[in-house]
């Protein structure tokens, strides 16, 4: 009877006593330093290891780290440096534009700029609809006479309230986008001429209708009745939607671009 008893008492000592050597020999193994006290460096801390003390290290002068040689500046700044010491932005493509150039950059405009520029680059986005500082109209004077590479430029830095796109659009997709805007330009002021004889003229309604886009789609966007206007538009600011109706300017010509090398074989 009492054996029975007793019985569950010793066998919790029994467990206790090779807990207590079990945690003991961690104990053990854990003052083990070699491994989690190692002489690295640990980045923006100081070093013994170098005369002055500092853990990170300067470039070595006159070399350039594998994958940030940017030789071709103008392709990374949009910028030349001019004869008169200013940067200088020019009306060329680093690049050919194709037309899978334009649809990568008819794509990521979709995607960043219209919130505020809208599909047509009118500056008539929804964002702006909304109260935000009216965007740019593409297709006004000044903005036609601008050099190709000020896209980029502003892109890549942004431009008063806009803010830049540097992070989202690689180079070579702020240059598509710079390439799509130039198209868009074209587009809204083409003319019969410009098509080539033979090619059917389709208007924009067309096409819409053509692919099953919701009626109105190729009307300029709408605020629905139940949107909340944060801010009036202020007229000192500019009105996108008083832009000039045709403001193309004959003197504005297509970018130059390099020719196309020959398609590999
Ligand atoms: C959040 C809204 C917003 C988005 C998104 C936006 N912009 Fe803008 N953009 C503006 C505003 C606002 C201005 C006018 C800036 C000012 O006057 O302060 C502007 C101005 C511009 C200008 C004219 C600069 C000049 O010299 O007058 C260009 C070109 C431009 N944007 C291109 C783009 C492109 C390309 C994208 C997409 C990558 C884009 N924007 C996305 C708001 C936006």
């Amino acid at each position: 009877m009492q054996a029975n008893r007793l019985n569950p008492i010793v066998r919790l000592a029994g467990r206790a006593a090779v807990a207590v050597s079990l945690g003991s020999v961690l104990m053990v193994a854990g003052c083990r330093q070699d491994m989690q006290d190692q002489p690295k460096i640990i980045s923006q801390r100081g070093s013994e290891m170098f005369a002055d003390h500092r853990g990170a290290r300067p470039q070595v002068v006159n070399t350039v780290a594998r994958g940030q040689l940017r030789e071709d500046s103008y392709f990374y700044t949009g910028v030349i440096q001019g004869a008169n010491g200013y940067r200088e932005e020019q009306n060329l493509m680093p690049f050919p534009v194709t037309l899978e150039v334009l649809k990568r950059g008819q794509e990521r405009f979709n995607i960043y700029c219209t919130p505020c520029h809208s599909r047509v680059g009118n500056g008539l986005g929804e964002i702006v609809e909304r109260g935000y500082k009216p965007a740019a109209n593409l297709h006004d004077q000044v903005r036609l006479a601008q050099p190709l590479s000020h896209y980029y430029y502003v892109m890549t830095h942004g431009y008063g309230a806009m803010p830049d796109y540097s992070s989202q659009l690689t180079p070579v997709d702020r240059w598509a986008v710079a390439a799509y805007i130039r198209a868009l330009q074209l587009s809204q002021s083409a003319k019969q001429e410009d098509v080539p004889s033979g090619e059917q003229l389709k208007s924009l309604k067309e096409v819409a209708a053509e692919q099953h886009l919701p009626e109105g789609f190729a009307e300029p966007w709408a605020l629905p009745s139940t949107a909340v206007q944060a801010y009036p538009h202020d007229a000192k600011q500019g009105t996108p939607a008083l832009a000039p109706a045709n403001p193309a300017d004959p003197a504005i010509k297509i970018p130059a671009s390099k020719p196309a090398p020959a398609a590999a074989k």
